[in-house]
C-alpha cells in the first residue's frame, strides 16, 4: 500500500518545519505533494510578479527532486526493479527539463508561458502517478524489494539540505538532461551508480 495522502501531507508539513522523513519513499512522496500544491497555487494566482515567483519555486523543487531521484535512489533500486520503468523516469525526467529550461528563462507575462508550467504539471502528474500512485508502481516495487530505505531516506536528505542551501544562494545549476541525444547517457549512469556523496559528480554531464 501507498502511504496515504495524508501521511505524505503530514511529511511535507514536518519536512518544511526542517524534520527529515522517515525513510526515501515518504521523503519523495513529500516532494511530490509540495510541488502539486504549488501548481495548484500557481493555476489561482493573478499577476505576473505572482505567477513567476510561483513557477521559479516550482522549477527549484523540481530540479532539487530530480536529482535525489537520478543520483542516489533511482540508482539505488535498479537491479531490484523493472528496469523499463527507471529508463522510462530518466527520460520523463529530461522531458520536464526542457520545460523547467523555458519557464527559468522566460517570463510570466511572455507568449505561452502559462501553457509550458500547464504542459509541466501534466507531464509531472503522470510521472508521479507512475512513481506512486498505479499499481505496481515504482514505489510498490521498491517496498517489495529489499532497500535500506532509511539509509536512502537519511542521503537524500542531506542531499536535499545541500541543494536547497544552493538554492537560496541562487547558485543551483540548470537542469541538465541525462538521457538525450548528444548526452552521454552512458556515463551519466556509471556517474549514477558512484553517487553516494551528495556533491560527488552526480550532477554534471561527463
Ligand atoms: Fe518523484
Ligand atoms: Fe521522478
Amino acid at each position: 500500500m501507498a502511504a496515504s495522502l495524508q501521511t505524505s501531507r503530514d511529511d511535507l508539513k514536518k519536512m518544511e518545519k526542517g524534520e527529515a522523513p522517515p525513510d526515501a519513499l515518504r521523503l519523495l512522496a513529500a516532494d511530490h505533494r509540495k510541488v502539486e500544491d504549488l501548481f495548484e497555487q500557481f493555476e489561482k494566482a493573478r499577476g505576473a510578479e505572482k505567477k513567476g515567483e510561483l513557477a521559479r519555486q516550482i522549477c527549484t523543487e523540481l530540479k532539487i527532486h530530480a536529482e535525489l531521484e537520478e543520483r542516489i535512489f533511482y540508482p539505488a533500486v535498479r537491479g531490484k526493479i523493472e528496469a523499463d520503468l527507471l529508463d522510462e523516469a530518466y527520460v520523463e525526467h529530461d522531458g520536464a527539463k526542457v520545460l523547467i529550461q523555458e519557464i527559468e528563462a522566460g517570463e510570466p507575462d511572455e507568449a505561452f508561458y502559462d501553457a509550458k508550467v500547464k504542459v509541466l504539471s501534466e507531464q509531472i502528474e503522470h510521472h508521479v502517478k507512475e512513481e506512486e500512485r498505479q499499481e505496481d508502481s515504482m514505489f510498490a516495487q521498491v517496498r517489495k524489494a529489499d532497500v535500506d530505505l532509511e539509509a536512502l531516506g537519511q542521503q537524500m536528505w542531506s542531499l536535499k539540505q545541500e541543494l536547497m542551501a544552493e538554492a537560496e544562494a541562487g547558485a543551483l545549476p540548470p537542469a541538465e538532461t541525462r538521457t538525450f541525444a548528444g548526452d552521454d547517457a552512458e556515463a551519466a549512469l556509471r556517474s549514477s551508480s558512484e553517487f553516494g556523496e551528495p556533491g560527488g559528480k552526480g550532477t554534471q554531464k561527463a
